[in-house]
């Protein structure tokens, strides 16, 4: 495995030849996954003088583009992960792809993993959320466990085509997600018992109103911070713009809060938790997904919040005091997603640096239909004028 490192001076950089008195540092984090969380978490560890190590897949990956301190290797190699949590205080994650049993066994040789496998698992595995969710009394859509066609059609005549059809793990931004129409698709489509391990779970499609996600940031002591509520739009599957606050009534507002805070407790999650949620056309919340980790709908705590969501997981994970949640300022934010070319520095970027109180954040990552490459946040007097400043920034992404 190799590491990338950087070795401190043995003398002083002016020459005088003073040595220096190594410095400690105030924790050593080890995150599992080097792409643009792991690579905003690196910005706020740089700011707490946190020692954090990512594990990469290659040296191309985002985080270790701006020089996060990294090893090479795979989150699906239990010898991998054991490496770079050698020595941290905590281990931690920037995607759920790690085998929940490499990590039970991470525990068991004694490294402290935040959050813990079975809370992890809830953002693993979408039918055991739905199962664990439902059955402590949170409203979820209705959802079977398929593995046949037969199976598809039972539940879609129970509650009526379209259906949604999900691979359990491994989706996001809406890969494993779709929507079928009638069973003669399911068979095109489909072959539900050759996935391998992939296990399938059909679901009701929710007449959506609006979707949202409520931010939670939770302490290893159970210490809670909430973030005001955020309003994300997605287009096939993978979230275009979002709004913070989200332009909700209040009392939906309150309710979705209250119910990712008592999640929250109830999974013991450590960290930032975001909960996804719908709100269907008949006024009704439901939770839709779990994800236990700095999330991309949480991206405009950078700028409009008193602390930001990757400030605040590292507090949280080491069971540090956490920071305030506050907004000071509306926002919105928009995701560069990667179109028919690759974003150009020399022009793009300077054409949307003229946009005025747009911040833009570039991840460094090679181009690809459908990525997401960076996001644009604007902070305004209301969620509608940021959202005009920030899509006037990020169009610019989309003209050679
Ligand atoms: N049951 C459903 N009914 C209607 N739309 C859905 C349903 N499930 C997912 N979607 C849409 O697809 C998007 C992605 O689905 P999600 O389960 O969150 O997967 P991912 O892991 O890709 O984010 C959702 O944000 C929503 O817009
Ligand atoms: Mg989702």
């Amino acid at each position: 495995m190799i590491q990338g490192s950087r070795p401190t001076p043995p003398f002083a950089p002016d020459g005088r030849g003073d040595k220096i008195v190594p410095r400690p540092r105030s924790a050593k984090v080890a995150m599992i996954g080097a792409g643009q969380l792991a690579r905003m978490t690196h910005q706020a560890a740089v700011d707490l003088d946190i020692d954090l190590v990512v594990l990469a897949e290659s040296t191309g990956d985002s985080a270790v583009g701006a020089g996060a301190a990294y090893r090479l290797g795979s989150s699906s190699c239990l010898a991998d992960v054991r490496a770079v949590a050698e020595g941290a205080d905590v281990v931690t994650f920037d995607h759920e792809l790690v085998p929940n049993a490499h990590l039970v066994k991470l525990e068991q040789l004694g490294h402290h993993l935040r959050p813990a496998p079975p809370a992890l698992s809830l953002a693993q595995d979408k039918l055991r959320a739905r199962t664990v969710l439902s059955a402590s009394g949170f409203p979820v859509p209705a959802f079977a466990a398929v593995s046949s066609r037969e199976d598809v059609s039972a539940f879609a005549e129970a509650c009526g085509w379209p259906i949604v059809l999900k691979s359990s793990s491994g989706g996001y931004d809406g890969r494993g997600v779709h929507v079928v129409e009638s069973s003669s698709q399911v068979a095109q489509l489909f072959d539900l018992r050759s996935g391998g391990t992939t296990r399938w779970l059909a679901e009701e499609f929710v007449d959506i109103a609006a979707e949202l996600a409520i931010l939670v940031a939770r302490t290893v002591s159970g210490h809670v911070a909430l973030y005001p509520a955020v309003q994300t739009v997605q287009q096939d599957g993978i979230c275009r713009y979002l709004l913070m606050p989200a332009s909700l009534a209040a009392p939906v507002i309150e309710r979705a809060s209250r119910m990712a805070r008592s999640i929250a407790d109830g999974i013991d999650a450590t960290g930032v938790l975001a909960v996804e949620m719908f709100l269907d056309t008949g006024g009704q919340l439901l939770v839709n997904e779990l994800a236990l980790r700095p999330h991309n709908s949480g991206h405009a705590t950078i700028e409009a919040c008193e602390t930001s969501q990757f400030h605040q997981h590292l507090r949280a994970v080491l069971d540090w005091p956490l920071g305030a949640p506050t907004m000071r300022s509306a926002a919105a934010t928009v995701n560069l997603i990667g179109g028919t070319s690759a974003i150009s520095p020399s022009t793009q970027l300077l054409r949307a640096l003229e946009v005025r109180n747009a911040h833009i954040h570039l991840y460094g990552k090679g181009f690809r239909p459908g990525r997401k490459l960076g996001h644009v946040t604007a902070l305004a007097a209301s969620t509608e004028e940021a959202l005009d400043i920030a899509q006037t920034a990020a169009a610019e992404f989309t003209e050679p």
